[in-house]
């Protein structure tokens, strides 16, 4: 076959299969898919302890799934056990973890697969912000940011994939933020954290992809500002377009996100408008717009997370 017709003939099954791929997507809007059953599943939840982590892991609870808890705080941590067990989940381990220590994470993992079994979902959301300007920020809170936001998920992976992989079966969830999609100023350091958590975990979606592990899915999550206290004190200046989100809400639609399997998750929906806006506006014109959502502001009045039980 000459080279033409070689390229004709990939191009024609290129454009046919994109075709199929946009329809399928349409139908499946329409029709949503069944939701993927998640009873008896060992899900990981990272940073348990509070706010979103601890709502994610009472709705695993309601859904039948084997909860694995890890959080820097052991008190925090054991209450959502706690709460989990009321909620109905009947296998519940609790590990104290500080995810900012790659060789802690390593032993607490392997004491989980010993205890516990291979881990089939693991959401990594443990996560901190300094919430101060870059030059105010000294260098420790900087490596801690990364330690958590970023380098934990590296280590988590490490420590879990194999498994997935052997077993073709696993589900990758990265807890990062809409600061993991655009930069904000006043959070240098979170930024980075959250665009290297993005970057990290869309390569491995690629990697698992090309590597043809079809059982294995990621979903990357990048929420707007959520009432759990750890941006307390942040404004928004049109909340119908970008509300600061419910816990609650943010928790159910990740979940519902997980069980759809879809790959990216933006909250709210809102965020897709501003991510394409900024893809193609003169950069002048997209400050403008920054400035008049008052985006620029935003962390103006941060005060962030008060310790709390
Ligand atoms: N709250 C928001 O506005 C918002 C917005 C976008 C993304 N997020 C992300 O959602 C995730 C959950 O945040 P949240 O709002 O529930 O905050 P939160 O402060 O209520 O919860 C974070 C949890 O992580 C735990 N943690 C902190 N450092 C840890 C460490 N070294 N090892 C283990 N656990 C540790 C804390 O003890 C806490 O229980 C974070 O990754 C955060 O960056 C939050």
């Amino acid at each position: 076959m000459s080279s033409c017709l070689k390229s004709t003939k990939e191009l024609l099954v290129f454009l046919g299969k994109s075709l199929f791929s946009i329809l399928e997507a349409l139908v499946f809007t329409l029709i949503p898919k069944p939701l993927k059953n998640v009873a008896g599943e060992i899900v990981l939840i990272t940073g348990a302890g509070s706010g979103l982590g601890r709502l994610l892991a009472l709705q695993f609870a309601h859904l039948g799934s084997v909860l694995v808890l890890w959080d820097i705080s052991s008190e925090t941590n054991e209450k959502t056990g706690q709460m989990a067990r009321e909620a109905g989940a009947t296998r519940v381990h609790v590990y104290t973890c500080d995810c900012s220590q790659k060789e802690e994470i390593y032993r607490v993992a392997d004491q989980v697969k010993r205890e516990v079994g291979d881990v089939s979902i693991l959401i990594n959301n443990a996560g901190i912000v300094t919430g101060k300007k870059f030059l105010d920020c000294p260098d420790e809170l900087m490596e801690k940011s990364f330690d958590v936001n970023f380098k934990a998920h590296l280590w988590t992976y490490k420590a879990f994939l194999p498994a997935m992989v052997a077993n073709n079966h696993g589900h990758l969830v990265c807890i990062s933020s809409s600061a993991g999609l655009v930069g904000i100023n006043g959070l240098a350091d979170y930024c980075a954290s959250k665009f290297a958590a993005v970057g990290f975990a869309e390569s491995m979606f690629l990697e698992t992809f090309a590597e043809k592990q079809t059982g294995i899915k990621t979903t990357i999550v990048c929420p707007f500002f959520i009432k759990t206290g750890m941006f307390e004190g942040c404004t928004t200046r049109f909340p119908t377009l970008l509300p600061i989100l419910e816990p609650e809400y943010a928790a159910r639609t990740i979940v519902d996100g997980i069980l759809k399997e879809k790959v990216y998750l933006y909250m709210p929906k809102f965020l897709y408008i501003l991510l394409f806006l900024k893809s193609f506006l003169p950069i002048k014109t997209g400050l403008l717009l920054g400035d008049y959502m008052g985006i620029f502001h935003s962390m103006d009045g941060f005060t962030g997370q008060k310790k709390k039980a």
